[in-house]
Protein backbone atom coordinates (compact mmCIF):
# COMPACT_ATOMS: atom_id res chain seq x y z
CA UNK A 1 0.00 0.00 0.00
CA UNK A 2 1.22 3.64 -0.53
CA UNK A 3 2.45 5.35 2.40
CA UNK A 4 0.41 8.75 3.36
CA UNK A 5 1.36 11.85 2.36
CA UNK A 6 3.15 13.07 5.63
CA UNK A 7 2.69 16.74 4.64
CA UNK A 8 -1.46 16.62 4.55
CA UNK A 9 -1.66 13.04 7.23
CA UNK A 10 -5.62 12.08 7.44
CA UNK A 11 -6.48 12.53 10.75
CA UNK A 12 -7.41 9.03 12.31
CA UNK A 13 -10.99 10.26 13.37
CA UNK A 14 -12.50 10.91 9.73
CA UNK A 15 -12.26 6.84 9.42
CA UNK A 16 -10.47 7.40 5.91
CA UNK A 17 -8.12 4.51 5.68
CA UNK A 18 -4.57 6.47 5.81
CA UNK A 19 -3.44 4.03 3.27
CA UNK A 20 -4.61 6.05 0.84
CA UNK A 21 -2.83 9.50 0.29
CA UNK A 22 -4.31 12.75 1.05
CA UNK A 23 -4.93 14.97 -1.89
CA UNK A 24 -2.52 17.29 -3.17
CA UNK A 25 -2.62 20.16 -1.01
CA UNK A 26 -1.44 23.54 -2.44
CA UNK A 27 -0.93 25.17 1.33
CA UNK A 28 2.17 22.61 1.95
CA UNK A 29 3.42 22.05 -1.64
CA UNK A 30 6.93 23.54 -2.77
CA UNK A 31 8.28 23.42 -5.89
CA UNK A 32 10.12 19.54 -6.37
CA UNK A 33 13.94 19.62 -6.48
CA UNK A 34 15.18 18.72 -9.49
CA UNK A 35 16.73 15.53 -8.81
CA UNK A 36 17.88 14.97 -12.10
CA UNK A 37 20.33 17.98 -12.73
CA UNK A 38 23.48 16.72 -12.98
CA UNK A 39 22.42 13.21 -14.37
CA UNK A 40 20.14 14.93 -17.23
CA UNK A 41 18.44 11.92 -19.10
CA UNK A 42 15.60 11.82 -21.63
CA UNK A 43 12.53 10.02 -20.48
CA UNK A 44 11.20 8.25 -23.73
CA UNK A 45 7.34 7.41 -23.81
CA UNK A 46 4.97 5.30 -25.40
CA UNK A 47 1.07 4.76 -25.47
CA UNK A 48 -0.18 1.39 -26.51
CA UNK A 49 -3.86 1.86 -27.33
CA UNK A 50 -4.81 4.91 -29.25
CA UNK A 51 -8.38 4.77 -28.83
CA UNK A 52 -10.45 6.57 -26.32
CA UNK A 53 -8.86 6.70 -23.54
CA UNK A 54 -5.36 6.24 -25.52
CA UNK A 55 -5.72 9.71 -26.75
CA UNK A 56 -5.74 11.04 -23.43
CA UNK A 57 -3.32 9.41 -22.48
CA UNK A 58 -1.13 10.69 -25.60
CA UNK A 59 -2.33 13.64 -24.83
CA UNK A 60 -1.41 13.83 -21.43
CA UNK A 61 2.29 13.10 -21.84
CA UNK A 62 2.62 16.00 -24.08
CA UNK A 63 0.75 18.51 -21.41
CA UNK A 64 2.54 16.94 -17.96
CA UNK A 65 5.35 18.56 -18.56
CA UNK A 66 3.64 22.37 -18.69
CA UNK A 67 2.08 21.48 -14.93
CA UNK A 68 3.80 23.58 -12.17
CA UNK A 69 7.52 24.55 -12.44
CA UNK A 70 9.21 22.73 -14.90
CA UNK A 71 11.13 19.57 -12.98
CA UNK A 72 11.11 16.71 -15.24
CA UNK A 73 13.87 15.85 -17.59
CA UNK A 74 13.16 16.32 -21.07
CA UNK A 75 10.70 13.83 -22.56
CA UNK A 76 11.10 11.97 -25.80
CA UNK A 77 7.80 11.30 -27.38
CA UNK A 78 9.00 8.28 -29.14
CA UNK A 79 6.18 5.73 -30.59
CA UNK A 80 2.17 5.16 -30.43
CA UNK A 81 1.15 1.39 -30.63
CA UNK A 82 -1.91 0.39 -31.79
CA UNK A 83 -2.97 -2.31 -34.34
CA UNK A 84 -5.04 -0.21 -36.62
CA UNK A 85 -2.38 1.29 -38.90
CA UNK A 86 -4.52 4.17 -39.87
CA UNK A 87 -5.56 5.22 -36.31
CA UNK A 88 -1.58 5.02 -34.84
CA UNK A 89 -0.45 7.29 -37.68
CA UNK A 90 -2.65 9.24 -37.48
CA UNK A 91 -2.95 10.07 -33.80
CA UNK A 92 1.29 10.13 -33.61
CA UNK A 93 1.47 12.46 -36.40
CA UNK A 94 -1.18 14.84 -34.05
CA UNK A 95 0.12 14.15 -30.79
CA UNK A 96 3.79 15.04 -32.19
CA UNK A 97 4.97 11.30 -31.76
CA UNK A 98 7.84 9.92 -34.02
CA UNK A 99 6.32 6.84 -34.73
CA UNK A 100 3.50 4.58 -35.01
CA UNK A 101 3.68 1.06 -34.50
CA UNK A 102 1.12 -2.21 -34.99
CA UNK A 103 2.77 -4.39 -32.73
CA UNK A 104 3.47 -3.57 -29.00
CA UNK A 105 6.57 -5.67 -29.21
CA UNK A 106 8.20 -3.55 -31.20
CA UNK A 107 7.61 -1.19 -27.95
CA UNK A 108 9.15 -3.41 -25.56
CA UNK A 109 12.21 -3.73 -27.85
CA UNK A 110 13.27 -0.38 -28.11
CA UNK A 111 15.82 0.83 -25.59
CA UNK A 112 15.03 4.70 -25.84
CA UNK A 113 11.63 3.67 -24.50
CA UNK A 114 11.14 3.81 -20.69
CA UNK A 115 7.73 4.88 -19.74
CA UNK A 116 4.87 3.21 -21.41
CA UNK A 117 1.14 3.78 -20.90
CA UNK A 118 -1.19 0.48 -21.27
CA UNK A 119 -5.01 1.83 -22.81
CA UNK A 120 -6.23 -1.60 -24.68
CA UNK A 121 -9.11 -4.12 -24.01
CA UNK A 122 -8.58 -5.18 -20.38
CA UNK A 123 -8.09 -8.85 -21.28
CA UNK A 124 -4.80 -7.99 -23.54
CA UNK A 125 -3.59 -6.12 -20.09
CA UNK A 126 -2.18 -9.11 -18.70
CA UNK A 127 0.17 -10.22 -22.02
CA UNK A 128 1.11 -6.57 -22.96
CA UNK A 129 2.19 -5.65 -19.18
CA UNK A 130 4.23 -8.91 -18.56
CA UNK A 131 5.92 -8.18 -21.81
CA UNK A 132 6.82 -4.70 -21.48
CA UNK A 133 7.96 -4.98 -17.21
CA UNK A 134 10.38 -8.23 -18.12
CA UNK A 135 11.50 -5.59 -20.58
CA UNK A 136 12.15 -3.15 -17.89
CA UNK A 137 9.71 -0.33 -19.21
CA UNK A 138 8.08 1.71 -16.40
CA UNK A 139 4.37 0.88 -16.85
CA UNK A 140 0.92 3.07 -16.60
CA UNK A 141 -2.07 0.69 -17.11
CA UNK A 142 -5.84 1.19 -17.40
CA UNK A 143 -8.54 0.58 -15.02
CA UNK A 144 -9.44 -1.88 -14.21
CA UNK A 145 -6.49 -4.14 -13.66
CA UNK A 146 -7.46 -6.87 -16.12
CA UNK A 147 -10.52 -8.55 -17.03
CA UNK A 148 -10.06 -11.37 -14.39
CA UNK A 149 -9.31 -11.32 -11.00
CA UNK A 150 -6.69 -14.32 -11.41
CA UNK A 151 -4.55 -12.31 -14.43
CA UNK A 152 -4.83 -9.30 -12.55
CA UNK A 153 -3.68 -11.07 -9.10
CA UNK A 154 -0.85 -11.85 -12.03
CA UNK A 155 -0.02 -8.54 -13.06
CA UNK A 156 0.58 -7.53 -9.13
CA UNK A 157 3.00 -10.31 -8.61
CA UNK A 158 4.50 -9.53 -12.09
CA UNK A 159 5.22 -6.05 -10.73
CA UNK A 160 6.16 -6.45 -7.24
CA UNK A 161 9.08 -8.63 -8.94
CA UNK A 162 9.69 -6.12 -11.56
CA UNK A 163 12.85 -3.65 -11.03
CA UNK A 164 10.55 -0.97 -12.77
CA UNK A 165 7.52 1.03 -11.56
CA UNK A 166 3.99 -0.55 -12.42
CA UNK A 167 0.65 1.76 -11.89
CA UNK A 168 -2.96 2.05 -12.23
CA UNK A 169 -4.84 5.02 -13.76
CA UNK A 170 -7.16 5.68 -11.61
CA UNK A 171 -8.06 8.89 -13.05
CA UNK A 172 -10.94 10.93 -10.79
CA UNK A 173 -9.33 10.88 -8.02
CA UNK A 174 -6.97 13.81 -9.99
CA UNK A 175 -10.77 15.70 -10.07
CA UNK A 176 -9.85 18.68 -8.11
CA UNK A 177 -13.99 18.65 -7.07
CA UNK A 178 -13.46 15.26 -5.56
CA UNK A 179 -10.58 15.87 -3.84
CA UNK A 180 -11.24 18.93 -2.26
CA UNK A 181 -13.96 16.88 -0.79
CA UNK A 182 -11.52 14.49 0.49
CA UNK A 183 -9.73 17.51 2.32
CA UNK A 184 -13.08 18.54 3.69
CA UNK A 185 -13.41 15.00 4.84
CA UNK A 186 -10.23 14.73 6.14
CA UNK A 187 -9.78 18.54 8.00
CA UNK A 188 -13.10 17.95 9.68
CA UNK A 189 -14.93 21.11 7.35
CA UNK A 190 -17.26 17.85 6.68
CA UNK A 191 -15.74 15.08 9.13
CA UNK A 192 -16.75 11.61 9.14
CA UNK A 193 -18.85 10.39 6.20
CA UNK A 194 -21.94 9.11 7.65
CA UNK A 195 -23.20 8.26 4.34
CA UNK A 196 -22.03 7.55 0.94
CA UNK A 197 -24.14 8.03 -2.21
CA UNK A 198 -22.61 7.19 -5.74
CA UNK A 199 -23.79 6.40 -9.59
CA UNK A 200 -22.31 6.59 -12.43
CA UNK A 201 -24.47 6.39 -15.25
CA UNK A 202 -23.40 6.49 -18.82
CA UNK A 203 -25.29 6.06 -22.04
CA UNK A 204 -22.69 5.05 -24.41
CA UNK A 205 -24.60 1.26 -24.51
CA UNK A 206 -27.95 2.44 -25.25
CA UNK A 207 -28.31 2.14 -28.44
CA UNK A 208 -28.95 -1.46 -29.65
CA UNK A 209 -27.53 -0.45 -32.88
CA UNK A 210 -24.06 0.24 -31.29
CA UNK A 211 -21.61 -2.29 -32.55
CA UNK A 212 -19.80 -5.03 -30.32
CA UNK A 213 -16.82 -4.73 -28.90
CA UNK A 214 -14.57 -5.87 -26.54
CA UNK A 215 -16.57 -3.96 -24.23
CA UNK A 216 -19.89 -6.15 -24.21
CA UNK A 217 -17.50 -9.69 -24.10
CA UNK A 218 -16.94 -11.36 -20.74
CA UNK A 219 -18.81 -12.34 -18.03
CA UNK A 220 -21.82 -10.48 -16.08
CA UNK A 221 -19.69 -8.04 -13.83
CA UNK A 222 -17.19 -7.07 -16.67
CA UNK A 223 -19.28 -4.81 -18.05
CA UNK A 224 -20.64 -1.69 -16.89
CA UNK A 225 -19.34 -3.09 -13.26
CA UNK A 226 -15.93 -2.90 -14.55
CA UNK A 227 -16.41 -0.81 -16.73
CA UNK A 228 -17.69 2.48 -15.30
CA UNK A 229 -17.98 0.78 -11.54
CA UNK A 230 -14.25 0.10 -10.83
CA UNK A 231 -14.14 4.13 -10.49
CA UNK A 232 -17.41 4.68 -8.64
CA UNK A 233 -15.86 2.07 -5.88
CA UNK A 234 -12.64 3.68 -5.81
CA UNK A 235 -13.82 6.98 -5.60
CA UNK A 236 -15.84 5.42 -2.48
CA UNK A 237 -13.16 4.30 -0.38
CA UNK A 238 -11.09 7.49 -1.70
CA UNK A 239 -13.95 9.63 0.24
CA UNK A 240 -15.13 6.83 3.18
CA UNK A 241 -11.98 4.43 3.82
CA UNK A 242 -11.55 0.51 3.46
CA UNK A 243 -15.06 -1.29 2.51
CA UNK A 244 -15.76 -4.64 4.77
CA UNK A 245 -18.72 -6.29 2.90
CA UNK A 246 -21.01 -5.49 -0.05
CA UNK A 247 -24.20 -6.80 -0.15
CA UNK A 248 -27.46 -6.53 -2.45
CA UNK A 249 -25.65 -7.39 -5.79
CA UNK A 250 -27.17 -6.84 -8.98
CA UNK A 251 -26.13 -7.16 -12.39
CA UNK A 252 -28.74 -6.86 -15.65
CA UNK A 253 -28.42 -7.12 -19.14
CA UNK A 254 -30.56 -4.65 -20.93
CA UNK A 255 -29.65 -4.88 -24.94
CA UNK A 256 -28.83 -9.07 -24.94
CA UNK A 257 -27.46 -8.88 -28.60
CA UNK A 258 -25.29 -6.37 -30.76
CA UNK A 259 -24.68 -6.02 -34.48
CA UNK A 260 -20.72 -6.97 -35.31
CA UNK A 261 -19.15 -3.74 -36.59
CA UNK A 262 -18.23 -3.49 -40.61
CA UNK A 263 -14.91 -1.95 -39.81
CA UNK A 264 -13.09 -0.30 -36.63
CA UNK A 265 -14.37 0.28 -33.48
CA UNK A 266 -13.38 3.40 -31.51
CA UNK A 267 -14.15 3.64 -27.49
CA UNK A 268 -18.05 3.97 -27.83
CA UNK A 269 -18.40 5.28 -30.82
CA UNK A 270 -21.25 4.22 -33.90
CA UNK A 271 -19.94 2.42 -36.58
CA UNK A 272 -21.42 1.22 -39.77
CA UNK A 273 -22.98 -2.52 -38.89
CA UNK A 274 -23.55 -5.84 -40.43
CA UNK A 275 -26.85 -7.94 -40.37
CA UNK A 276 -24.89 -10.68 -38.05
CA UNK A 277 -25.46 -10.10 -34.56
CA UNK A 278 -23.45 -11.65 -31.13
CA UNK A 279 -24.85 -12.13 -27.72
CA UNK A 280 -23.89 -9.35 -24.85
CA UNK A 281 -23.00 -11.37 -22.15
CA UNK A 282 -22.08 -8.99 -19.27
CA UNK A 283 -23.90 -6.35 -17.67
CA UNK A 284 -25.75 -3.02 -18.75
CA UNK A 285 -26.50 -1.94 -15.11
CA UNK A 286 -25.44 -2.85 -11.93
CA UNK A 287 -25.65 -2.01 -8.06
CA UNK A 288 -24.65 -2.90 -4.61
CA UNK A 289 -24.47 -1.71 -1.28
CA UNK A 290 -20.93 -1.55 0.44
CA UNK A 291 -20.15 -0.90 4.42
CA UNK A 292 -17.29 0.73 4.86
CA UNK A 293 -16.18 0.64 8.95
CA UNK A 294 -18.23 3.99 9.86
CA UNK A 295 -20.50 4.13 6.89
CA UNK A 296 -23.33 2.75 4.66
CA UNK A 297 -23.11 3.52 0.81
CA UNK A 298 -25.24 3.08 -2.06
CA UNK A 299 -23.30 2.54 -5.44
CA UNK A 300 -25.35 2.54 -8.89
CA UNK A 301 -23.60 2.21 -12.23
CA UNK A 302 -25.18 2.13 -15.81
CA UNK A 303 -24.26 1.92 -19.64
CA UNK A 304 -28.16 2.41 -20.97
CA UNK A 305 -29.25 6.02 -19.04
CA UNK A 306 -29.92 7.46 -22.23
CA UNK A 307 -29.29 11.37 -21.59
CA UNK A 308 -26.44 10.80 -19.50
CA UNK A 309 -23.16 10.67 -21.14
CA UNK A 310 -20.75 10.54 -18.51
CA UNK A 311 -22.79 11.32 -15.16
CA UNK A 312 -20.28 10.48 -12.01
CA UNK A 313 -22.62 11.59 -9.73
CA UNK A 314 -21.41 11.85 -5.57
CA UNK A 315 -22.38 12.95 -2.55
CA UNK A 316 -21.27 12.15 1.03
CA UNK A 317 -23.49 13.29 3.84
CA UNK A 318 -21.00 14.19 6.96
CA UNK A 319 -20.73 14.58 10.57
CA UNK A 320 -20.75 18.38 10.19
CA UNK A 321 -22.40 18.55 6.72
CA UNK A 322 -22.67 17.39 2.58
CA UNK A 323 -20.99 17.51 -0.23
CA UNK A 324 -21.34 16.79 -3.64
CA UNK A 325 -20.31 16.37 -7.02
CA UNK A 326 -21.76 16.21 -10.84
CA UNK A 327 -18.99 15.41 -13.68
CA UNK A 328 -21.42 17.32 -15.79
CA UNK A 329 -20.25 20.32 -13.83
CA UNK A 330 -16.38 19.17 -13.19
CA UNK A 331 -15.80 22.85 -11.96
CA UNK A 332 -17.70 23.17 -9.21
CA UNK A 333 -18.81 21.15 -5.91
CA UNK A 334 -21.79 22.15 -3.63
CA UNK A 335 -21.41 22.04 0.09
CA UNK A 336 -23.46 21.68 2.84
CA UNK A 337 -22.44 22.80 6.38
CA UNK A 338 -24.76 22.33 9.67
CA UNK A 339 -23.37 25.15 11.73
CA UNK A 340 -23.61 27.64 8.16
CA UNK A 341 -26.43 30.49 9.03
CA UNK A 342 -29.36 28.50 11.47
CA UNK A 343 -32.34 28.99 9.70
CA UNK A 344 -30.67 30.73 6.45
CA UNK A 345 -28.75 27.08 5.42
CA UNK A 346 -28.36 25.43 2.48
CA UNK A 347 -26.00 23.82 -0.20
CA UNK A 348 -23.79 26.42 -1.90
CA UNK A 349 -22.22 26.29 -4.59
CA UNK A 350 -18.42 26.10 -4.20
CA UNK A 351 -16.42 27.03 -7.93
CA UNK A 352 -13.13 25.20 -8.23
CA UNK A 353 -9.98 27.78 -8.39
CA UNK A 354 -6.99 28.67 -6.94
CA UNK A 355 -7.54 27.86 -3.55
CA UNK A 356 -8.46 23.65 -4.40
CA UNK A 357 -5.87 20.86 -4.88
CA UNK A 358 -4.14 20.37 -8.56
CA UNK A 359 -5.11 23.73 -9.86
CA UNK A 360 -2.79 26.42 -8.61
CA UNK A 361 0.47 26.43 -10.33
CA UNK A 362 -0.80 24.00 -12.38
CA UNK A 363 -2.52 25.21 -15.22
CA UNK A 364 -2.03 27.97 -17.72
CA UNK A 365 -5.10 29.77 -16.55
CA UNK A 366 -5.15 28.55 -13.16
CA UNK A 367 -7.78 30.59 -12.04
CA UNK A 368 -11.65 29.89 -10.77
CA UNK A 369 -14.25 29.62 -13.62
CA UNK A 370 -12.15 28.04 -16.35
CA UNK A 371 -13.28 25.04 -16.04
CA UNK A 372 -11.63 21.29 -15.22
CA UNK A 373 -12.35 18.53 -17.17
CA UNK A 374 -11.54 14.70 -17.21
CA UNK A 375 -8.60 15.20 -19.87
CA UNK A 376 -6.94 17.45 -17.56
CA UNK A 377 -7.22 14.56 -14.54
CA UNK A 378 -4.64 12.59 -17.15
CA UNK A 379 -2.25 15.82 -17.30
CA UNK A 380 -2.09 15.35 -13.78
CA UNK A 381 -1.73 11.48 -13.48
CA UNK A 382 0.93 11.36 -16.02
CA UNK A 383 2.78 13.74 -14.65
CA UNK A 384 2.68 12.22 -11.03
CA UNK A 385 3.83 8.73 -12.71
CA UNK A 386 6.56 10.87 -15.00
CA UNK A 387 7.64 12.55 -11.29
CA UNK A 388 7.93 8.63 -9.92
CA UNK A 389 9.75 7.64 -12.66
CA UNK A 390 12.34 10.80 -12.53
CA UNK A 391 12.97 9.73 -8.98
CA UNK A 392 11.35 12.88 -7.32
CA UNK A 393 10.91 12.11 -3.79
CA UNK A 394 6.90 12.05 -3.16
CA UNK A 395 7.33 14.63 -0.91
CA UNK A 396 8.29 17.34 -3.50
CA UNK A 397 5.22 15.11 -5.99
CA UNK A 398 1.94 15.05 -6.71
CA UNK A 399 0.38 11.73 -4.95
CA UNK A 400 1.53 8.34 -6.49
CA UNK A 401 -0.56 7.06 -8.93
CA UNK A 402 -2.25 3.54 -7.27
CA UNK A 403 -0.04 0.60 -7.35
CA UNK A 404 -1.17 -2.99 -9.00
CA UNK A 405 -1.96 -3.79 -5.39
CA UNK A 406 -4.36 -1.57 -4.93
CA UNK A 407 -5.79 -2.44 -8.75
CA UNK A 408 -6.15 -5.74 -7.70
CA UNK A 409 -7.77 -4.86 -4.38
CA UNK A 410 -10.63 -2.91 -6.41
CA UNK A 411 -11.27 -5.64 -8.90
CA UNK A 412 -12.18 -8.40 -5.26
CA UNK A 413 -14.43 -5.40 -4.58
CA UNK A 414 -16.12 -6.14 -7.99
CA UNK A 415 -15.56 -10.20 -8.03
CA UNK A 416 -17.65 -10.11 -4.48
CA UNK A 417 -20.44 -7.76 -6.34
CA UNK A 418 -20.86 -10.43 -9.22
CA UNK A 419 -20.63 -13.26 -6.04
CA UNK A 420 -23.38 -11.31 -4.22
CA UNK A 421 -26.07 -11.00 -7.73
CA UNK A 422 -24.94 -14.22 -8.54
CA UNK A 423 -26.50 -15.93 -5.06
CA UNK A 424 -29.61 -13.34 -4.48
CA UNK A 425 -27.90 -10.59 -3.41
CA UNK A 426 -25.62 -12.58 -0.32
CA UNK A 427 -23.82 -9.96 1.81
CA UNK A 428 -20.18 -10.88 0.94
CA UNK A 429 -17.56 -9.78 2.98
CA UNK A 430 -14.34 -8.73 1.68
N1 LIG B 1 -9.58 6.24 -17.01
C1 LIG B 1 -10.62 6.45 -17.77
O1 LIG B 1 -11.37 7.39 -17.57
C2 LIG B 1 -10.90 5.50 -18.92
C3 LIG B 1 -11.85 5.85 -19.90
C4 LIG B 1 -12.07 4.95 -20.94
C5 LIG B 1 -11.39 3.75 -21.01
N2 LIG B 1 -10.49 3.44 -20.03
C6 LIG B 1 -9.74 2.17 -20.10
O2 LIG B 1 -8.79 2.27 -21.16
C7 LIG B 1 -8.66 1.01 -21.83
C8 LIG B 1 -8.96 1.19 -23.31
O3 LIG B 1 -10.29 1.68 -23.44
P1 LIG B 1 -10.71 2.59 -24.71
O4 LIG B 1 -12.07 3.08 -24.43
O5 LIG B 1 -9.66 3.57 -25.03
O6 LIG B 1 -10.76 1.45 -25.83
P2 LIG B 1 -10.88 1.64 -27.39
O7 LIG B 1 -11.60 0.46 -27.89
O8 LIG B 1 -11.38 3.01 -27.72
O9 LIG B 1 -9.36 1.62 -27.89
C9 LIG B 1 -8.58 0.49 -27.82
C10 LIG B 1 -7.50 0.60 -28.90
O10 LIG B 1 -6.65 -0.54 -28.76
C11 LIG B 1 -6.28 -0.95 -30.06
N3 LIG B 1 -5.81 -2.34 -29.97
C12 LIG B 1 -6.53 -3.46 -29.91
N4 LIG B 1 -5.70 -4.53 -29.78
C13 LIG B 1 -4.45 -4.04 -29.72
C14 LIG B 1 -3.17 -4.64 -29.59
N5 LIG B 1 -3.02 -5.95 -29.47
N6 LIG B 1 -2.08 -3.83 -29.58
C15 LIG B 1 -2.21 -2.49 -29.70
N7 LIG B 1 -3.42 -1.87 -29.83
C16 LIG B 1 -4.50 -2.65 -29.84
C17 LIG B 1 -7.53 -0.76 -30.89
O11 LIG B 1 -7.24 -0.68 -32.26
C18 LIG B 1 -8.07 0.56 -30.30
O12 LIG B 1 -7.61 1.68 -31.03
C19 LIG B 1 -9.57 0.04 -21.10
O13 LIG B 1 -8.83 -0.63 -20.12
C20 LIG B 1 -10.60 0.97 -20.44
O14 LIG B 1 -11.19 0.41 -19.28
C21 LIG B 1 -10.23 4.29 -19.00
Amino acid sequence: MIPADSATPAPASTGVDSAFPPCFDRATWSAPRKLIEEDHVTIGVAVIGAGMAGKAHIAAYRVAPTLYESTLPDLRYVAIGDINAELGAATAKRYGYERSVTDWREIAEDPSIDVVSVVIANSLHLEVVKGLLEAGKHVLCEKPLSDTLESAREMARLADEASSIARIGLTFRRQPGLAAIRQWIDDGTLGKVLHYSGRYWCDYGCNPQGPMSWRYRGPMGSGALADVGSHLTYLSEFLCGDMRSVAGGTLGTAITERPLPLGAVVGHGLAAVSDDYEPVTNDDYASYTAQFDDCMGTLEVSRVAAGYPNALNIEVFCENGAASFHQDTPSQVRLYRHDDMPGKNGYRTVNLGSDHPYIAGGLPMDVSGVGFGQNEGFAFQARAFLEEVAGIDEEHSLPRNASFDEGVHNMEILAAVAESAADEGKKVTL
